[in-house]
């Protein structure tokens, strides 16, 4: 198998490093824009050159964001070559044409490194169509959070501190917003949501709330109630066929098993009518874990593992979050305009407790507030 790699940051690498002891796959040309010792004779500026080589079969695509990946991709697929990703942000605004165009040019495009990095959840998933109608999917699906929510509550230590240290590690994004802003959960939500449910779902649709204005008083609360922190990705179907989705805070009881969910790890569970509870775990993040589940792709496509893997969703799913209902920590300086008992004093501002409300208006509510108080923050109470 020959390969065009498309960007060599830190998957990019790891991806090549791995491919450099195997005898069965080869990178033959790498698009970057940067040069790097050693491998001048590989690199180029010009995508032509990886498009027009007709013995480069597959492409990487590892260079993340909208554009120019979106475009490279099309190419890619239109040109007759199979397209290996992790590019969870493309590919979750772009999913119904990519897979329409693999299907139409007799390619594979893999996509199953975007959710989970090693962990064989999509691939899975992507096998139980037909076989289970399954009813939910939740769980931890971005490293660089869970780590900074751990970290932060077993240390005590401040958000700023432990989100510097996930950047060094390279769980971050380049962008830390799309991790703490809960973006890069929200676009996992949608893959994994299209996968699961086979209706694709947009992302504008997902009410996302991310974790950004947590602060080390709040999870002074969280200890009082016996609850840990995470950001959960959430999904079902509600009984008139539409679906909730979306991503928050959630507070869940000290003994639940995503509070056991340590560091950068992920866990991503689906619930079945015949399966009933499947609950996947591992590394979500980093360069090993996901250079890995990209050659697992790479590897299926060269072995002809491609049956039942690329399913094809129908239409779009109508999202509806007015159906999904649970109660509220809240914390700000804002008077809540909501029924609240209040939880005591916190970081300047007061903590409380709503009623049960549902997930878009505790959404509205939140971007209403925060004219008044851009540090508001709001987590889930999950029973
Ligand atoms: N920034 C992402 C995370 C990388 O922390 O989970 C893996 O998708």
């Amino acid at each position: 198998m020959k390969i065009g790699l498309l960007g060599l940051g830190t998957i990019g690498s790891g991806i090549y490093e791995h491919l450099k002891r195997r005898d069965d796959i080869e990178v033959v040309r790498i698009l970057e824009l940067l040069r790097h010792p050693g491998l001048e004779h590989l690199e180029t500026s010009d995508y032509n050159e990886i498009l027009n080589d007709p013995d480069i079969d597959t492409v990487v695509e590892l260079i993340g964001g909208l554009e120019p990946a979106h475009t490279f991709t099309v190419q890619a697929l239109k040109a007759g070559k199979n397209v290996v990703s992790a590019n969870k942000l493309m590919i979750s605004h772009h999913m119904e044409e990519l897979l329409t165009l693999a299907k139409e040019n007799g390619v594979q495009y893999r996509y199953d490194a975007s959710v989970g990095g090693s962990i064989p959840f999509l691939y899975n998933l992507m096998r139980y169509r037909g076989a289970d109608d399954l009813q939910s999917l939740s769980g931890i699906v971005n490293g660089t959070t869970n780590l900074i929510l751990d970290v932060m509550q077993r240390e005590g230590r401040g958000f700023d501190d432990v989100l510097a240290e996930a950047q060094k590690l390279g769980y971050a994004e380049r962008n830390p917003a799309a991790d703490v802003d809960g973006i890069d959960a929200e676009c996992k939500l949608c893959i994994a949501s299209a996968v699961a449910f086979q209706k694709y779902v947009k992302p504008e649709d997902v009410d996302t709330e991310g974790i950004r204005h947590i602060a080390a008083g709040d999870i002074i609360h969280f200890k009082q109630m016996n609850r840990v922190c995470r950001l959960l990705v959430n999904a079902a179907k509600n009984p008139d066929g539409s679906i909730r989705a979306y991503v928050e805070p959630t507070l869940v009881p000290a003994d639940a098993m995503e509070a056991a969910v340590h560091m950068n790890n992920n866990t991503i569970s689906v619930v079945g009518e015949y399966c009933g509870l499947h609950t996947f775990q591992g590394q979500g993040a980093g360069k090993d874990p996901t250079a890995f589940a990209v050659e697992l792709g790479l590897r299926d496509i060269m072995d002809g593992v491609t049956a039942r893997l690329n399913p094809i969703p129908e239409g779009y799913a109508a999202v509806d979050n007015r159906q999904a209902r649970h109660a509220y920590y809240l914390r700000t300086s804002a008077h809540p305009g909501v029924p609240v008992e209040k939880l005591g004093d916190c970081e300047g501002s007061a903590a409380y407790l709503t009623e049960p409300m549902s997930v878009s208006e505790m959404h509205a509510l939140a971007k209403d507030l925060r004219d008044k108080d851009p540090r508001l923050f709001f987590a889930g109470i999950r029973d």
